[in-house]
C-alpha cells in the first residue's frame, strides 16, 4: 500500500503503553517540532471521554495523533469533526471491500456506530509545551474485541463477521483519510467539515435525550453550530438549546 501519510508523520509503534495519548504528552512535555502517529498493541490505563476507562487489550487499534496548533489554528473543536468523518470513512472503505452493507453512521460529536452499536471512539486531549499549544488526537477501533455494558451496544469487525484485517491496516486507512480530510478542512474551512459530518450522522429530525452527567434534556436534533461544532436540540417547548459537551442516547426520557 502506497504509505503517503508515513512522509508526513514521524511514526512510533509500541506494544504496550498505559495510553498512547499519555505517551503523546510525555514526549510533547520532552520537546517535539513535528506530526507524529503513536500506536499501540495494548494500553494498560485506556482512557475515554468524560473520565471513562477504555478497555485496551491487544487485537483493536489504539492509535493518538499528535499536532501542533500551527498546524490546527486553534480551532480544536473542528478537530473533532474532521476526526470522526476520518474513521468513518476508514470503517465505511472496510465494511464495503466486506461486501457488507451496514448502517454506519456518526453519533455527535464522534462516535461512530454500526447498526447502533459503537465500534469506534475518539477522545481529544490538549495540551501547552515550551508556550505552545498542541492537540492530541486518541482514536480507538473496535477490530476483535468489544467491551459489553449495560446501558449502551457496542460491536467489533470480527462481530460484524468482518475478518483477517489488522490493526495495522486499519492504521493506514485512518491515516490516509485523516491526512485527506485535514487538508481539506485547511483549504476549505468548516462548513465544508460541517456539511460532509451531517450527511454522515444521525438525522436531522431525530428525537434524541443529551446527558452531561448531571441533567437530561430530550428534544429534536436541530442543528450543528457552525461556528464551534455544539449540538442544538429543540425542547418540547421551541425553545432551542445549543450544548457543547455530553453523551447522547436516541429516543426521548420525556415519555
Ligand atoms: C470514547 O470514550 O469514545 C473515546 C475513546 C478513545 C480511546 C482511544 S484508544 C487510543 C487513545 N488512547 C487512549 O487512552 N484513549 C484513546
Amino acid at each position: 500500500m502506497d504509505l503517503e501519510w508515513r512522509q508526513e508523520y514521524s511514526f512510533l509503534a509500541f506494544n504496550t503503553l498505559d495510553s498512547t495519548n499519555l505517551e503523546a504528552k510525555r514526549i510533547v512535555l520532552k520537546g517535539i517540532e513535528q506530526k507524529l502517529v503513536i500506536v499501540s498493541n495494548e494500553q494498560t490505563k485506556g482512557k475515554g471521554r468524560n473520565s471513562r476507562i477504555w478497555d485496551s487489550p491487544s487485537g483493536n487499534l489504539y492509535m493518538s495523533i499528535l499536532l501542533r496548533s500551527d498546524d490546527f489554528c486553534d480551532k480544536k473543536s473542528d478537530l473533532s469533526f474532521v476526526t470522526a468523518i476520518t474513521v468513518y470513512e476508514a470503517l465505511f472503505s472496510v465494511i464495503k471491500d466486506s461486501g457488507y452493507d451496514f448502517d454506519l453512521t456518526i453519533k455527535w460529536p464522534n462516535d461512530i456506530l454500526v447498526n447502533h452499536a459503537k465500534i469506534a471512539g475518539i477522545l481529544l486531549e490538549s495540551i501547552k509545551s515550551y508556550g505552545k499549544d498542541y492537540l492530541i488526537i486518541g482514536i480507538g477501533i473496535n477490530i476483535s474485541y468489544f467491551p459489553k455494558f449495560a446501558d449502551k451496544q457496542t460491536t467489533s469487525l470480527e462481530k460484524l463477521n468482518i475478518k483477517n484485517i489488522t490493526p495495522s491496516e486499519i492504521l493506514d486507512k485512518v491515516m490516509e483519510s485523516f491526512s485527506y480530510y485535514y487538508k481539506l478542512w485547511q483549504n476549505e474551512g468548516f462548513e465544508e467539515i460541517r456539511k460532509l459530518w451531517l450527511a454522515r450522522s444521525f438525522p436531522r429530525g431525530s428525537i434524541i435525550t443529551i446527558s452531561d452527567g448531571k441533567n437530561r434534556i430530550s428534544g429534536i436534533f436541530e442543528d450543528i453550530d457552525g461556528k464551534d461544532g455544539a449540538i442544538m436540540v429543540k425542547l418540547l417547548s421551541g425553545e432551542i438549546r445549543r450544548l457543547s459537551s455530553g453523551d447522547v442516547f436516541f429516543g426521548n426520557d420525556n415519555d
